[in-house]
């Protein structure tokens, strides 16, 4: 029961969105962009809808979401850490920070810590490549980021480690 509360309100909270976009041209990336600015991610269930009133295929709608890596299809944590995997952060340890990142929380990149605490993202460049390698801890941006500095800034999310 619970679960066919949450796809209605899904579907009641995308539903104005999609008929927002449905007849603009190129409509599909600005509407993905709506739904996971409302929601924080694109509810799987949501493809049919979108790919309908689009007049695309399933597989065009999902393919976008998996092409794009700034879309989420499941909900994300409390705290979201983004580490730059861009070309001139990677020739400044962006690989090792990634790691260093996994180890201390305990998830992949692209996966939630188990209590639901911090996602870890890799995001391809964040606009500080001259001050490389580069980590976005929810809104706020950080360079130069070393592994000390990357331990002291998970410590602080709540959660974290
Ligand atoms: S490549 Fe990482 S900030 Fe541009």
């Amino acid at each position: 029961m619970h679960n066919m509360n949450t796809i209605t309100d899904s579907k009641d909270s995308i539903e104005p969105l999609i008929e927002a976009h449905r007849h603009i041209k190129g409509a599909l990336l600005p509407l993905l962009h709506a739904i996971q600015e409302k929601m924080g991610f694109i509810p799987p269930e949501s493809v049919a809808d979108i790919a309908k009133s689009l007049n695309l295929s399933r597989a065009e709608v999902h393919g976008v979401i998996t092409y794009y890596h700034f879309f989420r299809s499941t909900p994300a944590g409390r705290h979201v850490v983004q580490v730059c995997q861009a070309e001139a952060c990677q020739a400044c340890g962006a690989n090792e920070l990634m790691a260093f990142a996994e180890e201390t929380l305990g998830c992949r990149s692209h996966q939630t810590t188990p209590n639901g605490a911090v996602t870890l993202e890799p995001v391809y460049c964040l606009g500080l490549c001259a001050s490389s390698p580069a980590v976005q801890v929810n809104d706020t941006l950080y360079a130069r980021v070393s592994t000390n500095q990357l331990k002291i800034l998970l410590a602080q999310l709540e959660g974290a480690t």
